[in-house]
């Protein structure tokens, strides 16, 4: 499948743009609502290689977990910079690159973890890019996604379709995203999902990367020999 490069740039700009006042158009938000969440997201995190897709300015660093490798990539080279000082200041030791969620320059089954937070509502295909964590994580390692989505109750999410526009110019995010059918679609195995907010706009899910071929032979022999 191929990428909209025209769509991908759009959004490299875009964040470019907000870098500068990201942190502060999302300082009431964080305080309130997020900060509870990033630790749960970060809580099972198992390394000990673990990525991070579109780390923006770094706001999960202080709840990373002690004595695990974070590689942490991002679209927007000005988002990155600022998550760069992050890390300093933290006294962080991170692997910051810019690099496209949707074609990862990594081979498959690198990572023990990966994690992402509200990433996967600004990723021009979401499923290209839910599809690249499945190959990039090793079989038995866990995808933590902490996301905002289209409401469950069919009324607030028209509701939301016809904001959504307006929001993407605003705010650089769709706020429509079927992101659980997406992860479906990515061919992802959803272990679980917590709803964190009402009408289950923030959610958290844990999934798996879909069985490689090997792990189905491995199994259909295991199921041939009972
Ligand atoms: C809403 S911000 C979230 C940043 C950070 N994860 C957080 O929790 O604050 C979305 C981030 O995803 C990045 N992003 C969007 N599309 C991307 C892509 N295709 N590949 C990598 N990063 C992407 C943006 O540059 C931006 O930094």
């Amino acid at each position: 499948m191929s990428i909209d490069a025209e769509l991908t740039e759009q959004t490299r700009k875009r964040y470019d743009r907000m870098a500068p006042i990201y942190d502060g158009s999302e300082a009431v938000m964080e305080r309130f609502l997020y900060v509870p969440w990033r630790r749960l997201l970060w809580s099972g995190v198992e390394g000990p290689d673990v990525l991070e897709v579109g780390v923006g300015t770094g706001k999960n660093m202080p709840y990373y977990p002690h004595g695990v490798h974070v590689t942490a990539i991002d679209l927007s080279e000005r988002m990155l910079s600022r998550a760069r000082k992050r890390a300093t200041s933290l006294g962080l030791d991170v692997d910051l690159r810019q690099m496209d969620a949707q074609a990862l320059d990594f081979p498959s089954d690198r990572f023990d973890a990966i994690v992402a937070s509200f990433v996967f509502c600004s990723v021009p295909d979401p499923v290209a890019g839910l599809r690249e964590l499945g190959r990039v994580c090793k079989p038995e390692g866990e995808i933590r996604l902490l996301e905002h989505m289209r409401a469950r109750d069919e009324v607030v999410g028209r509701l939301m379709d016809i904001v959504n526009p307006i929001a993407v110019r605003i705010q650089g995010a769709n706020i429509n995203r079927r992101t659980i059918d997406n992860i479906e679609s990515a061919g992802l195995r959803i272990e679980r999902v917590e709803d964190l907010s009402v009408q289950s706009i923030f959610r958290l899910i844990v999934a798996r990367p879909c069985l490689t071929h090997n792990t189905v032979s491995q199994q259909a022999v295991q199921e041939l020999d009972t």
